[in-house]
């Protein structure tokens, strides 16, 4: 396993480029699956849950010409020979995306048998909700041996509330619908921006989809779709990521091929914490203007404040000069394990529940500390870029999951972070 050693208290200044957002790929790369033929995929980001989902399509029997993903960012699918409809345990249990087979499995050919994904760290992130989509678009759903078996039956059109925001699980059944005769509506769906990327190449390859990216979205079953080619929007949440990195460091970057649209519930929050922040021509600059001010953080589903920026901000909240800062963490049952981790830095943060208290100290000072998660790895970079003197953190094969590069984008514009084995 590797370790991220960072030498800290260096200040940020120059041009970081914005990868393809991993949690639009995902979802595309599955929809390759509704549509035989060869599809392609621009600006995909070379990540390990990429490959996992490139493996899982290959067992599936599509091929992946992936030649010219690290180089262009450019994936062909072709998904013609498809001839399994089961994604197995192996595969499932080392990326729970995986459940995002299930849907288009099922609509083309009216049967499926996905892994039941586990949880992991950061909750129980059952998938009740895209089985009871698909449930109710006609499916028999079972349980067998820990795989869920969904078989068409009557395939019908029908309207499906959603009970909780679920962004796969909208993303799942609006695959499902797309080749389920009839008018689908689905209610309180998912709104974020990677659920209109979906939609869009969807689209494209000629489903008929109304509202993507509102809480209502309107599907017209079709026949059948063909293949098309798409590029990938740009990945808010690295971005995000890398707008705490400028903060946190007291320095200034400037962010090209980001969309500072999908980030605005962030850019309000880091403008309220006294970070500035200016949309160009030239991309999206970020710098530290002032003092750092204590801000509440509630995280909520898109367009609110995203549970995946929860742990970056409270890596730099632990060091804002005034004021406290109550975060409120909505979506996931389990998503403050940074914080442990953040306290052996010299951060003051109290929690109970759902809720944490920082308190911002003066300096943090560098540690051993290990990644947990995703978005938890990538709060501790940047609590290591504003220590002082050394952090190691350990287990940051959860960071090459969703950032592209993390360490060289950020070695290039002044930070000191070197990849090492760990013993
Ligand atoms: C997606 O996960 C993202 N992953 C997550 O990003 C992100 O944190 C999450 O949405 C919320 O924005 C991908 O898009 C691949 P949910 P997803 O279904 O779809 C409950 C990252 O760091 N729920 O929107 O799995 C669930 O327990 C990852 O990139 C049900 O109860 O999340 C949670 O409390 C982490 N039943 C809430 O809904 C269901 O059937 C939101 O989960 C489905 C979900």
């Amino acid at each position: 396993m590797d370790k991220l050693i960072i030498q800290g208290g260096r200040r940020l200044e120059g041009t970081i480029e914005i990868s393809g957002a991993k949690n639009a790929a995902l979802p595309l790369m599955a929809s390759t699956i509704l549509a035989p033929g060869k599809h392609v995929l621009e600006n995909v980001a070379n990540l390990k849950d990429i490959l996992t989902m490139c493996e899982l399509l290959e067992k599936l029997g599509a091929r992946v010409d992936r030649s010219r993903l690290e180089s262009d960012g450019i994936l062909e699918i072709d998904s013609a020979d498809i001839q399994s409809r089961r994604a197995p345990y192996e595969l499932v249990k080392t990326m729970r995306a995986s459940i995002l087979a299930l849907g288009p499995l099922y609509a083309r050919f009216g049967c499926a048998e996905v892994s039941f994904p586990g949880g992991c760290a950061i909750g129980a992130r059952p998938v009740d909700l895209h089985l009871k989509g698909l449930e109710m678009l006609g499916a028999k759903i079972s349980v067998e041996h820990g795989y869920i078996v969904a078989e068409k039956q009557d395939a019908h059109a029908n309207e499906i509330t959603f009970d909780t925001v679920t962004v796969t699980g909208t993303e799942n059944v609006m695959m499902a619908a797309a080749l389920t005769p009839g008018k689908t509506v689905l209610l309180n769906a998912a709104q974020e921006p990677e659920v209109v990327d979906l939609a869009e190449y969807m689209i494209e390859m000629g489903a008929k989809i109304k509202g993507a990216g509102t809480e209502r979205i309107e599907l017209a079953g079709v026949e059948s779709l063909k293949p098309g080619v798409h590029r990938i929007m740009p990945d808010r949440i690295e971005a995000g990521t890398y707008l705490v990195a400028a903060a946190i460091t007291g320095g200034e970057l400037l962010l090209k091929n980001c969309n500072a649209g999908h980030l605005e519930s962030v850019i309000a929050k880091l403008h309220e914490a006294g970070v500035g922040i200016e949309k160009s021509e030239a991309g999206l600059r970020v710098w530290r203007k002032g003092k750092l001010r204590g801000v509440d953080i509630r995280t909520t589903p898109y367009p609110g404040f995203p549970t995946d920026m929860q742990a970056q901000m409270m890596a730099l909240l632990s060091l804002a000069e005034s004021g406290v800062s109550m975060i409120t963490e909505t979506i996931f049952e389990n998503r403050f394990q940074h914080a442990l981790e953040l306290q052996r830095m010299g951060a003051n943060i109290k929690m109970e529940g759902n809720r944490a208290l920082v308190t911002g100290v003066k300096k943090l000072s560098g540690a051993k500390v290990m990644a947990t998660d995703l978005r938890a790895s990538a709060s501790l970079v940047l609590a290591g870029l504003a220590s002082q003197n050394t952090t190691e953190v350990s287990r940051v094969y959860h960071l090459d999951r969703g950032y592209e590069k993390m360490e060289e984008k950020l070695n290039a514009v002044g930070a000191k972070i070197q990849r090492a084995k760990e013993a």
